[in-house]
């Protein structure tokens, strides 16, 4: 097991680190200090041979300018709060809007635009990475003081788990996710469609043309959205389907059937056949937003090794609470109170078939 640190570039006035995390299989994972992103991700197929299966940029200045969340730590709200208005114990919060009519991952210069202190270690099972930030009172609209830390371990059984927690000095609202796109095949490997997925999500959330929840959680029983006996991803997807009309493909909350908390099965699977990858998903939280990258045709940010990625060549599976829960009462909760801790765990596990 290593861990290598080298500069990354400069951004906001802050140098930005890289810290590359390696165990002994061969997999490593890079992650920078900006928005704690995953910026590389190399595991290795059934033969053996490592392939990088996350989107990002060489450029820092990329992930400063360019959209889709490339691999970032996303906060304080996961996906879009409707207006980007809620009420708090009475009192109304205005947040940045900054898609369409909505908030959108934490707003203009959410945690995917801070540079975070890193702090890197050696464990007996694994190397990791941990993250702080601390977000004043009122950044993007949100209440409280919310000191963050995000802990990244890599072990040596091919997981990379993040660990979220959080407190606050004031009641607020939060939901962490990490905004990581996967390729099972490769980032540069073309469309995902081939990817068999299994999400064990008995229904989904209907959206509005601007991505908003309506309020009705769908069954996925007879509908495209139903990936509890695994499929590809491209087996049901048409987008005369209305749902997956409004959204350019699946974007959609999914809700997870049962709870794993505390973690004790996966509740996502993916594999991709022909190098035989696995991805697993674990994870305490209620659910997972699946987003099949349907706005990954921005021309003007190159990927790594100047690749261009295309719609649906990439997908991300983001683990959360519902989105514009700060609005629906009868969705998930999000408030964190003075003395609550905040803390949740996700793990993605690599395995070959
Ligand atoms: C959202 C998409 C959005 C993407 C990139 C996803 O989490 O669900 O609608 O376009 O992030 O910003």
């Amino acid at each position: 097991m290593n861990i290598e640190k080298c500069y990354f570039g400069e951004a906001f006035g802050k140098a930005v680190d890289k810290y590359t995390l390696t165990v002994d299989s061969g997999m490593s994972v890079s992650i920078i200090t900006l928005g704690g992103a995953v910026n590389k991700l190399l595991v290795p197929d059934r033969e053996g041979k490592l392939a990088d299966v996350v989107g990002g940029y060489d450029d820092l200045a990329d992930y400063v300018e360019g959209d889709g969340y490339q691999g970032a730590i996303i906060g304080r709200f996961g996906n879009r709060i409707a207006k980007g208005t809620f009420t708090l114990d009475g009192v109304d919060y205005k947040l940045f809007i900054n898609n369409g009519p909505n908030h959108l991952h934490g707003g203009r210069l959410g945690f995917s635009h801070k540079v975070w202190d890193a702090e890197a270690g050696i464990e007996e099972d694994g190397c990791t990475l941990t993250l702080r930030y601390t977000s004043p009172d009122g950044e993007e609209g949100y209440p409280g003081t919310l000191k963050v830390t995000v802990t990244y371990k890599l072990s040596q059984d091919n997981a990379l788990s993040i660990k979220y927690h959080a407190v606050t000095d004031k009641k607020t609202v939060l939901n962490l996710t990490n905004h990581t796109y996967f390729n099972l095949g490769g980032f540069a490997s073309g469309k995902i469609f081939d990817h068999e997925l299994w999400i064990d999500a008995d229904s989904f959330l209907e959206t509005d043309e601007t991505l908003i929840p309506t309020g009705k959680k769908i069954s996925v029983e007879g509908t495209a959205f139903d990936f509890r006996t695994p499929k590809t991803i491209g087996r049901d997807f048409d987008l005369s389907y209305e749902p997956l009309r409004i959204a350019g493909g699946y974007d959609h909350c999914m809700n997870f059937t049962k709870r794993a908390e505390p973690m004790s099965e996966a509740r996502a699977r993916v594999y991709e056949q022909r190098s035989g990858r696995v991805m697993e998903v674990w994870t305490d939280q209620p659910c997972v937003q699946f987003y099949s990258g349907n706005f990954l045709n921005n021309p003007d940010h190159d990927f790594k090794g100047g690749y261009k990625q295309g719609l649906q060549n990439m997908f991300c599976l983001e683990t959360q609470k519902m989105p514009d829960s700060v609005n629906r009462p009868d969705f998930t909760d999000c408030t964190l109170d003075v003395g609550e801790t905040y803390e949740t765990i996700t793990v993605y596990k690599f395995l070959t078939k």
